[in-house]
């Protein structure tokens, strides 16, 4: 028996993270969300007001970066030592996340934290780019997706969940319209774009439950390990 790495791409909302997440516990694995890390530096634009001046002079994105620390504590997320957990869903956040992560020198930087999280093997990744660019060697690469209709009402409960307030929420053809325009910008980007890896196996989770996508990719996982 040895540790692999299973790499877990797809646009967004398609259930990577929760699938990702229990397939990792499962496995006793470690789980690497890496949209949080882009979302971490976009907040970390917010929070040093340089959205707009980022739109103008892009490479002056080297001031988030230098220093950047981001690590995981089981289900938080830390940014130069603060929690984000919280701040890096905010809808802001979620608007300017592909504009932060289509610049090369924060995808480099990405990467090199990415790659030594995965260095042990062992892990657990989920993101757009992990199987085409980060760990093109991962054993076990899945492309998951879903239709765009589904995957604004998984977010939309799961928003629900998280503010109890359906009035402070945007509506769900919002939601499903700033979904469908952040997997086109991610697409097209001309760094790491999303894109399906050729070995990649690709699951439609439309039609299936969580407990479906786990089992599927646990066992698939198995036959590799
Ligand atoms: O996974 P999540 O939806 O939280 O990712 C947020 C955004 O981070 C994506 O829309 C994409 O712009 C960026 N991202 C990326 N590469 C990854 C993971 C996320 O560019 N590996």
């Amino acid at each position: 028996q040895h540790d692999i790495i299973i790499a877990i791409d797809g646009p967004a909302a398609s259930g990577k993270s929760t699938t990702a997440r229990r397939v990792a516990k499962k496995l006793g694995y470690t789980y690497i969300d890496t949209g949080a890390m882009y979302r971490s530096v976009t907040l970390k634009a917010f929070e040093h007001d340089m959205l707009e001046r980022l739109k103008h002079s892009p490479e002056d994105v080297r001031i988030l970066l230098d220093p950047l620390s981001i690590e995981f504590q089981g289900d938080r997320v830390l940014l130069d030592g603060r929690d984000v957990t919280a701040g890096i869903r905010e809808n802001r956040v979620s608007r300017e996340v592909s504009f932060i992560s289509s610049l090369k020198p924060v995808r480099d930087r990405l990467k090199t934290l990415q790659q030594q999280m995965g260095e042990k093997r062992g892990v657990v990744m989920d993101g757009r780019d992990i199987g085409t660019v980060i760990f093109p060697d991962a054993e076990l690469k899945i492309f998951l997706v879903a239709d765009a209709a589904e995957r604004a009402r998984r977010r939309y409960a799961e928003l629900v969940q998280k503010n109890g307030n359906p009035a402070a929420l945007p509506s769900l053809d919002e939601l499903e319209r700033e979904i469908v325009q952040r997997d086109r910008d991610d697409a097209e980007r001309a760094h790491a774009p999303l894109r399906k890896h050729e070995d990649a196996i690709e699951v439609d989770t439309s039609s299936l439950t969580i407990d479906e996508q786990v089992e599927l990719v646990y066992s698939l996982a198995m036959e590799r390990i």
